[in-house]
């Protein structure tokens, strides 16, 4: 998996007495197999960087560029290009329209209220639509949805259900099991578990946590730092439009310095490791991702005394 970010700024509203720049140049590299974070405070720019990583929105200036896809704007023309394909690169050169279909496949992404991605009359039917899209016959999209459902903890009791009778946490549910039946190399979801009651949100995180060991790749915007310092590997915050820093979470909450000028707390659990420490308990840092893990900590660290 690969995405890259080359100077993007995004405009709402161009030309008018509403404009406004979301994102200022960000500049953005993430490679590999990757399970990560993007933070920062309300209104930086967060979900609109997400929407450029499938071609929700294109670059008002700069290239996004996920693996062979690359999206840019150049004068008043948007410009698709699949490197890969010989005939899109020439499309490129007439300034076709581009359909993004692959793109959304390659990097599936769930809103911020995907509510609004639910639309067929029953649960089954919006989950297979995308296989469906995609050339599956009915009986193997309706398979792949049926698979998908139950991943994220919807049974068959749910599948021929209106998907606008459903709760809210179920409705997310729903629209996290349509992306992942497309089966994407990038599973991006913005604030998935906001809203959720602890053990809602503690299943959905394990999800993500087994679709990311299964070998896709995570993208997770959230405000909940300890779900950060639990399961990501790497942090990307922002702030006003611009992409301040990238680093893994036990570095990000050990710099007070640069913690002090944003909106990010470090968890609870963080901090009172960090001051043990400090105290000169011989605590491991890196091991110390919630209660239980800075409680077998200390335990150590007693006992090595
Ligand atoms: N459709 C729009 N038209 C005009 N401005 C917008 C639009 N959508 C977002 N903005 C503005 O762009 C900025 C970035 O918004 P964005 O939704 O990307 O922030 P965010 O980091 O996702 O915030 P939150 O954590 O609250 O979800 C905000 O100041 C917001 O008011
Ligand atoms: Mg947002």
């Amino acid at each position: 998996m690969s995405i890259k970010l080359t100077d993007v700024s995004y405009t709402y509203s161009p030309s008018t007495p509403f404009s406004y720049e979301a994102l200022k140049k960000v500049n953005l590299e993430i490679k590999g197999h990757v399970f990560l974070a993007l933070i920062g405070e309300t209104g930086s720019g967060k979900s609109t960087l997400v929407q450029h990583l499938n071609g929700l929105l294109l670059p008002t200036a700069g290239t996004v560029q996920v693996d062979h896809y690359l999206l840019k704007t150049e004068g008043k023309k948007r410009i698709y290009i699949d490197l890969n394909k010989e005939s899109d690169k020439k499309a490129f050169k007439k300034r076709k329209q581009f359909d993004l279909k692959e793109l959304r496949k390659y990097a599936g992404l769930v809103f911020q209220f995907p509510e609004y991605q639910l639309f067929e009359e029953t649960v089954i039917k919006d989950v297979a639509f995308g296989p469906k899209n995609f050339g599956a016959d009915d009986k193997k999209a309706e398979e792949m949805a049926a698979a998908a459902l139950k991943l994220v903890g919807l049974d068959s009791s749910y599948f021929e259900r209106s998907p606008f009778e459903l709760s809210g946490g179920e409705k997310r549910r729903a629209a996290i099991a349509g992306i992942i039946a497309l089966e994407p190399k990038v599973l991006i979801l913005d604030e998935p578990t906001a809203g959720l009651d602890p053990q809602g949100e503690k299943e959905m995180m394990a999800l993500f946590q087994r679709i990311y060991e299964a070998g896709t790749s995570i993208i997770i915007v959230t405000h909940n730092m300890d779900l950060v310092l639990k399961y990501v590997q790497t942090a990307a915050v922002m702030s006003h439009g611009e992409l301040l820093k990238i680093a893994t979470p036990l570095s990000l909450f050990q710099d007070e310095d640069f913690l002090k000028n944003t909106a990010i707390e470090p968890p609870y659990v963080f901090k009172v490791a960090l001051e043990l420490k400090k105290k000169g308990l011989n605590l491991d840092l890196n091991e110390v991702k919630d209660i239980p893990s800075l409680v077998s900590q200390i335990k150590k660290a007693g006992e090595s005394k």
